[in-house]
């Protein structure tokens, strides 16, 4: 099949990579000169496994191709996926300016029948509005040519986005005419030679199940770390309890880690847009405005502890191990590293950061003078982050992080502080080698 997929973020760039490696004729679209480019070149502008030689597969094979002329992608697909950016607006709430803009020019240039699929996460009803778009282009034009609208929300993953997209949990198709079913349900067909994951549903019903399925998930995360810190103060050890209730198949071990709050492009995104949607009805959302509420103060925890164990933290220094908002990314978007380093940085200590990805994102989220002044110093190596150290802080459980060497840590630290941000060591131990210790919600 002949594919348009307009956006290369995540979402658009993974999908088309992906669609490509499945034998489809794909085109990306942008409007960034530049990263059409470097695209073309098979360079990838994001750190995403397995993504940029599934890119350079599709680039060899012919099948996967750039440019930033939409009209010209479109002359030869009757597929077009809108896959653009939908950030928050100034209240919080979805703006979906590019997607109408992409909107628009589809009607501007349309010839024959086509399919316009929502990939990007967007309120309920945008395809209503897209479809209106489409259609006052249409009437300017004078031509009476029909399409479909369709929701197809992403799930993916980052990190795991490749696998995500190849190994779906559900394909969820939001549509209302038997032609746009039919051409989606053959896009999709090789994810349901086994079982069946395609479920076909009403467009708003599909919109709101994006939401939904990220508002759950971010309120399993918000409601554990509200009981982490409601452990810390009747003395009990919140990993006991994740196991204690993970294993109640109804509620499952997956999302119940506790940590630092959660980040990323879409919880925090996604949450807010959900509240502003249920306002929007005049509905008072009160567990989702408790979720975005939880998250921000969890944010907050880390600077608390090292704040409670050192006292005043003017002339400190403190190491910070891990910046991307999880491991297996170097997206720093709403990651919990950023308040807490601020926070330290505005306390008058030097804070030394090690992240095996995101130390060149992390650059853009923090004031050039604090790295300028020798006060935010990036280090090659975690252990250098340490280096005369007063504590140290984990904020991202990257692999590399989980078993380090403890004795030349231990060295290393002026004082022998770990602030463990995700639970990732075991506390006796820790006593045993003479550390203090401190996760979320331990004993
Ligand atoms: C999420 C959804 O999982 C995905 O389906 C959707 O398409 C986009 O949003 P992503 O933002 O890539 O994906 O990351 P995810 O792995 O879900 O983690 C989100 C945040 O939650 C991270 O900051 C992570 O550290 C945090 N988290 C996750 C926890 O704090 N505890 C957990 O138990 C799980």
């Amino acid at each position: 099949m002949h594919i348009t997929i307009v956006g290369t973020g995540y979402v658009g760039l993974v999908s088309g990579a992906c669609f490509a490696d499945m034998g489809n004729k794909v085109t990306c679209v942008d409007v960034d000169t530049r990263k059409i480019d470097s695209l073309k070149q098979g360079q990838i502008p994001i750190y995403e496994p397995d993504l940029a030689a599934v890119v350079e597969r599709g680039i060899k094979l012919n099948l996967l191709q750039f440019t930033t002329s939409l009209p010209e992608a479109m002359a030869s697909s009757n597929i077009f996926f809108i896959a653009v950016g939908t950030p928050p607006g100034e209240d919080g709430s979805a703006d979906l300016k590019y997607v109408l803009a992409v909107a628009r020019e589809i009607g501007q240039n349309l010839q024959n029948y086509a399919v316009i699929v929502d990939k990007s996460t967007v309120p309920v009803g945008t395809a209503d509005k897209v479809r209106v778009a489409i259609q006052a282009e249409l009437d300017k034009r004078g031509v009476d040519i029909p399409f479909d609208v369709v929701s197809n929300p992403e799930f993916l993953k980052e990190g795991a986005a490749v696998s995500d997209f190849m190994k779906p949990d559900r394909i969820v198709i939001g549509a209302d005419s038997d032609r746009a079913r039919q051409i989606m349900g053959d896009l999709y067909q090789d994810f349901s030679r086994n079982h069946d994951k395609v479920m076909y549903m009403g467009i708003r019903d599909a919109e709101m199940t994006k939401y939904a399925a990220n508002a759950m998930l971010a309120t399993k995360i918000s409601f554990m770390n509200e009981i982490a810190n409601l452990c810390e103060e009747l003395n009990v050890d919140v990993e006991e309890v994740r196991h204690g209730i993970g294993s109640d198949s109804r509620i499952g071990y997956s999302f119940i880690y506790p940590g630092c709050g959660y980040g990323g492009s879409c919880f925090p995104k996604d949450v807010q847009a959900l509240v502003r949607m249920a306002e929007s009805v005049n509905f008072d959302a009160k567990v989702l405005n408790a979720v975005e509420d939880r998250n921000l103060a969890q944010k907050q925890v880390l600077f608390s502890k090292v704040q409670r164990h050192i006292g005043d933290l003017n002339g400190k220094t403190i190491a910070v191990w891990g910046l991307a908002f999880k491991p297996g990314t170097d997206d720093m978007r709403e990651a919990p590293s950023i308040p807490l380093i601020n926070a330290l940085l505005s306390a008058g200590a030097t804070v030394k950061v090690h992240d095996p990805e995101a130390m060149q994102t992390s650059k853009r989220e923090f004031a050039p003078k604090h790295i300028e002044d020798g006060l935010l110093v990036y280090c090659a190596n975690h252990f250098d982050t340490a280096d005369g150290a007063d504590a140290m802080v984990l904020v991202t459980e990257w692999k590399q992080y989980r078993q380090p060497d403890f004795d030349l840590l231990k060295q290393k630290l002026k004082q022998p502080l770990i602030i463990d941000g995700r639970n990732i060591y075991n506390p006796e131990k820790l006593k045993q080698l003479g550390f203090v210790y401190e996760g979320i919600g331990r004993r």
